[in-house]
């Protein structure tokens, strides 16, 4: 069995969840610091002084604080939840503290080896920020004795090299989607407060304010270097789009009953988010996958199709197991593939590069 189908019931499990790698977890990244250090951002100069003093002015420095009704909501609401849908909440736990930490990481090792003073007070706020909702999420684990050491998982847990370029194609769309996703809960659970069925969910809007800014960190990064965002590179545009939603979309396929309890299906919830996440990336991307076209949607729920019939495979074991596993993943490719060749939108660059969270 993969450590991804045990249950989680100890801190060994959860730490042992936090380091599995798949094609669908959260990794750790390493990249190319004096590529980072030569940056220039001088193209983008007004806008990125206004973002870096916004950071200064830390609207959320009193944000992640535990609040005394925290514990009670905790004790009264979550612990009336069914088994299932405890494991994949902590499940959801345990990959947003990790992809947090990722963060957290990766900003403090670019600010550690770089003297460019931009870029350097850059990824000091963002590593700032990071840290406080890794610690924030990992609160909440510590209530059920599954907190996670995070100085070991810094030392023992893979890392992932990217070239400056992919980092910033990732990273960009990786905080825009994480805002899209928990701004998209939260207005679900300001309808219906009865689906509250945790505490942390308050704390979603201001906290995703946070991922927004460092989306917006990424686009005048981008936008500052032209080249980027066109020629060739707009096939990696493209590359990357769709890996972030194809993971997204079979990563939430796999934990339905969490959408469930909070009101959502899995697909209209995805959808929601895409949609949000594509309108924001106008900013930066010349081109936007077409989320709403049917032949499109319909490739993604062949993707889950393989997806599951490889996890499938993989539970059974044995030689018939791994030839199945084997023919699930070509299938997968194949399907990836053709969703990667579907025809996307172009647009122009607006002028202006910042937006406003307003979804
Ligand atoms: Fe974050
Ligand atoms: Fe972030």
């Amino acid at each position: 069995m993969s450590s991804e189908s045990i249950a989680i019931e100890s801190a060994e499990d959860a730490a042992r969840r936090a380091k599995t790698e798949s094609l669908l977890t959260p990794r750790f990244y390493t990249t190319d610091f004096k590529a980072m250090d030569a940056l220039d951002v001088s193209p983008v100069r007004a806008e990125w002084d206004a973002m870096l003093a916004e950071y200064e002015g830390d609207n959320n420095h009193d944000h992640f604080q535990r609040t005394p009704e925290f514990a009670r909501e905790v004790n009264e609401i979550f612990s009336q939840v069914t088994p299932e849908l405890r494991q994949e909440f902590l499940d959801f736990l345990i990959s947003s503290c990790t992809s947090e930490f990722s963060g957290c990481i990766l900003y403090n090792e670019i600010q550690k080896n770089v003297t460019n003073p931009d870029i350097k007070a850059l990824m000091r706020y963002m590593a700032r920020d990071e840290s406080r909702h890794a610690g924030f999420i990992n609160q909440s684990l510590k209530d059920f004795g599954l907190g996670m050491d995070l100085g070991d998982l810094k030392r023992t847990k893979a890392y992932t090299y990217f070239k400056p370029k992919y980092i910033f194609y990732a990273t960009y769309l990786s905080e825009k989607i994480g805002y899209a996703r928990y701004i998209t809960i939260f207005r679900q659970l300001e309808r219906h407060p009865d689906k509250r069925f945790h505490p942390i969910f308050r704390w979603f809007e201001r906290w995703c304010n946070d991922e927004f800014r460092h989306g917006e960190s990424f686009a005048l990064l981008m936008r500052a270097q032209p080249g980027l965002l066109r020629g060739g590179n707009v096939l990696w545009i493209r590359f990357f789009l769709l890996a972030v939603y194809a993971t997204m979309y079979l990563r939430d396929h796999t934990r339905p009953m969490l959408h469930n309890a909070l009101g959502l299906d899995s697909t209209e919830y995805d959808y929601t988010v895409f949609r949000i996440t594509t309108e924001i990336s106008r900013q930066v991307f010349p081109v936007s996958l077409d989320t709403d076209s049917p032949v499109f949607r319909r490739g993604l729920e062949t993707l889950l199709e393989a997806r599951k019939g490889f996890d499938a495979a993989k539970a059974r074991g044995g030689l018939g197991g791994l030839l199945g596993q084997a023919r699930w993943a070509v299938a997968g490719a194949f399907c990836f593939a053709k969703l990667y060749l579907h025809p996307v939108k172009r647009h122009d660059l607006p002028q202006q590069i910042r937006v406003a969270p307003v979804w």
